[in-house]
């Protein structure tokens, strides 16, 4: 398989840039989170309140492995996907990863008022940081290609498509 992954940050527009890129290419689009969702039958935010991050951790696990031996397609990630090593490693072996890194006041702005991210249900912008700091390092060692996401997403999903033809 040759997929070109998508992960950064929450509100680093990884669904919206992949479904974009996916129809340029003409190609599968795949989002993991929404797979998810398919899967549980609920929402990730109700799955997280409901089950806990840990049983979210594991239904991403078995959507990484299995989008992974599907057809060459874009995929969208959810924004943790990188902080198991076993997704990091399905990911490479299937494809490219790049990293869609913004700003983190972009960032704040587009995830501002949304319900469906647990993780900064209690903390807000100073969880979404904290979040965004202890990951920059785990993002980069895994990105095949960093792609600055700060742009409108016709900017973005051009610099993806051109990251990718170089690689
Ligand atoms: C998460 C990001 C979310 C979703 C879940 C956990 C994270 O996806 O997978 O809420 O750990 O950053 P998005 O990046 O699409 O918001």
């Amino acid at each position: 398989m040759d997929h070109i992954w998508l992960i950064g940050m929450m509100g680093s527009g990884k669904s919206t840039v992949g479904r974009l890129l996916a129809d340029r290419l003409n190609c599968p689009f795949y989002d993991t989170d929404a797979d998810v969702e398919e899967e549980s039958g609920t929402t990730v935010a109700e799955v997280f309140e409901d089950a806990g991050e840990r049983t979210f951790r594991d239904l991403e696990r078995t959507t990484i492995a299995e989008v992974a031996a599907l057809p060459s397609g874009v995929v969208a990630t959810g924004g943790g996907v990188v902080l198991d090593h076993r997704n990091v490693e399905a990911m490479k072996s299937s494809g490219t990863i790049v990293l869609l890194a913004a700003d983190i006041e972009v960032i704040a702005s587009r995830v501002d008022g949304s319900n469906q991210r647990p993780l900064l249900a209690d903390g807000g912008d100073l969880a979404l940081r904290t979040i965004a700091d202890e990951r920059d390092g785990v993002y980069r060692a895994a990105a095949d290609a960093v792609v600055d996401a700060s742009g409108s997403i016709d900017d973005v999903t051009n610099a993806v498509e051109a990251a990718c033809s170089t690689l």
